[in-house]
């Protein structure tokens, strides 16, 4: 296995991810971890991650001795590479300019690392790579028994090796798809120099996963939100398969879920896996709160808060329910990798608020919990696999997203509970058409083919004609979006058979329902959902 030291820097999670994807197992671990953990750990590897922080502005940051005892492999990346370059006597100095972004690298003298696997030669055959460069200091003069690997020309010192002990330093950073050849780089790294076994797979992160959720809750209890939702869904298949009875799943139903979701996760969770799951019918309590509210702000407000309402409620059932025996200690949470990143406010605070978003964040401390969340260092393609090897059906795990507040923001306008069902049939009626239609070229359906599509109904009527007579009712609006972030997104181009076939079984089944229309502005300057 392979040991990431952190030093700190936003992409480290990118490195795991890399080494994870050659099939070997890695861990990340602070930079400060203390020698007899690295002793115990016994990697085949060490990879030093690169950092904020500057060499000069920090001198806490250093690899601790073991690293260099150990006798292994070591990849230092960017800061990394400045603390192997230091530590092994080395010099480092601040640089006169920041080179950040692209930039083109020099391979020299034949290492193990980066040999043959050039993008392009110069005309004096030189091998260059086409990589991402941050960073502020540089590496000005060698430590004794190192060779030059990689240069730019403002930055003479771009990697450096010492093949004998298998160190090697990159001023660039290979975990980044910008550098092209990163991904190959790193597997040379970890599967040939460090000779690290590729035999890590989903199932054995399962066993990894299963054995840490036990040792952290050894007999305690714990409650988890069930939404339905991919996250909290395998989180929650997860934290059973570990601790099976001592995990209780709150499901509140607020009455806003797509066509039969309710009765779904029922089925899955109680039905199939055998877990505890208490399911809580709000339905009535929430679109009472929402009868007569047409605000989109306020809607979404009320939803959250009732939503925290109920599950509090039901938490506090479960905390005291054998409070003479244990009751619950943990609450458990579905949050993934990109959550933990957006809200260490690594992303640009927006400076206006579009949507306010459902949070249930301050809950544990509300609820004198302790924080469960076992997914927390998965990004969203090895959350879903993860569900596929824990046994959960391929088309829930591989589900569009759905808003907390559902189709409370779907319904445009007031809320009625007449609304929500002809919204659920059609929506229904669509989602079921988009799994239906196979793309010839890609083979894939048109579910696959885009990032998120729904239905939105709007409280409008129009006029229109059934056999002989005047009909006058509701519109809807079919939305499909491609996206790779839900940041922009470009409206999907569906073909007109489909829509042809959505539309007309729309109006046909749904009665109530005599106008579909598609929805073609892309994001910006509309978002994705309506309101
Ligand atoms: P917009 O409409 O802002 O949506 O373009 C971007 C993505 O976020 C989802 N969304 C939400 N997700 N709670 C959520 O968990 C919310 O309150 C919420 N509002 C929007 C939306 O479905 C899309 O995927």
């Amino acid at each position: 296995k392979i040991l990431i030291l952190d030093f700190g820097s936003q992409v480290t999670q990118l490195i795991a991810r890399r080494v994870r994807e050659a099939n070997v197992f890695c861990e990340i671990h602070p930079n400060d971890v203390s020698d007899d953990f690295i002793r115990e750990f016994a990697p085949k590897g060490i990879i030093l991650s690169g950092s904020h922080a500057s060499t000069y502005e920090d001198h806490e940051l250093r690899a601790p001795q073991a690293v260099w005892d150990l006798g292994v492999p070591v990849l230092g990346i960017c800061y990394g590479m400045f603390a192997m370059a230091v530590q092994q006597g080395g010099e480092v100095e601040p640089a006169d300019h920041r080179e950040f972004g692209y930039a083109e690298v020099r391979a020299h003298g034949h290492t193990a690392l980066l040999q043959g696997i050039e993008d392009f030669s110069t005309a004096e055959g030189h091998g260059m790579l086409k990589v991402w460069m941050s960073h502020g200091d540089k590496v000005t003069a060698l430590p004794p028994g190192f060779k030059l690997m990689a240069s730019t020309p403002s930055c003479p010192i771009a990697g450096m090796a010492d093949e004998s002990r298998g160190y090697y330093g990159v001023q660039f950073h290979p975990e980044v798809t910008h550098t092209v050849q990163g991904r190959e780089l790193l597997n040379r790294f970890v599967l040939e120099i460090a000779k690290a076994k590729a035999d890590w797979v989903m199932d054995s992160y399962v066993d990894e996963a299963v054995a840490r959720i036990r040792e952290q809750v050894g007999d305690e209890e714990v409650i988890l939100g069930l939404s339905g939702g991919v996250d909290s869904s395998v989180a929650a298949a997860l934290i059973h398969r570990a601790i099976g009875d001592q995990l209780t799943c709150v499901f509140v139903d607020h009455g806003l879920l797509r066509l039969d979701e309710g009765r779904m996760v029922m089925e899955m969770f109680a039905g199939r896996l055998h877990a505890k799951v208490v399911h809580v019918d709000a339905s009535a309590q929430f679109l009472g709160h929402l009868a007569g509210v047409t605000d989109p702000e306020q809607k979404r407000k009320i939803i959250g808060r009732e939503f925290v309402e109920v599950f509090k409620a039901e938490a506090a059932k479960l905390k005291a329910a054998n409070a003479s025996a244990k009751g619950a200690k943990w609450l458990a949470q579905g949050t993934i990798y990109p959550d933990v990143v957006e809200s260490g406010g690594t992303k640009t605070k927006k400076a206006v608020t579009i949507k306010s978003h459902h949070n249930v964040g301050g809950l544990p401390e509300q609820l004198g919990l302790k924080l469960l969340e076992p997914l927390r260092e998965l990004f969203k393609d090895e959350v879903r696999e993860l569900g596929v090897a824990l046994g959960l059906p391929h088309d829930m795990v591989y589900r569009h997203p759905f808003p907390g507040p559902g189709l409370g923001v779907r319904v445009l306008g007031e809320v009625k509970p007449e609304y929500v069902t002809l919204l659920q049939r059609a929506d229904a009626i669509f989602i079921e058409e988009l799994r239906a239609a196979v793309d010839p070229v890609s083979g894939k359906n048109w579910y696959e083919l885009t990032s998120q599509a729904f239905t939105v109904f709007l409280p409008v009527k129009s006029v229109g004609v059934m056999g002989d007579g005047r009909t006058y009712d509701y519109v809807v609006a079919l939305r499909a979006v491609q996206t790779s972030d839900f940041m922009t997104a470009d409206w999907a181009e569906l073909p007109y058979s489909l829509l042809k076939k959505v539309s007309g079984r729309i109006i046909n089944e749904v009665r109530g329902i005599n106008r579909v229309t598609y929805d073609v502005s892309s994001k910006p300057p509309a978002t994705i959902e309506w309101e």
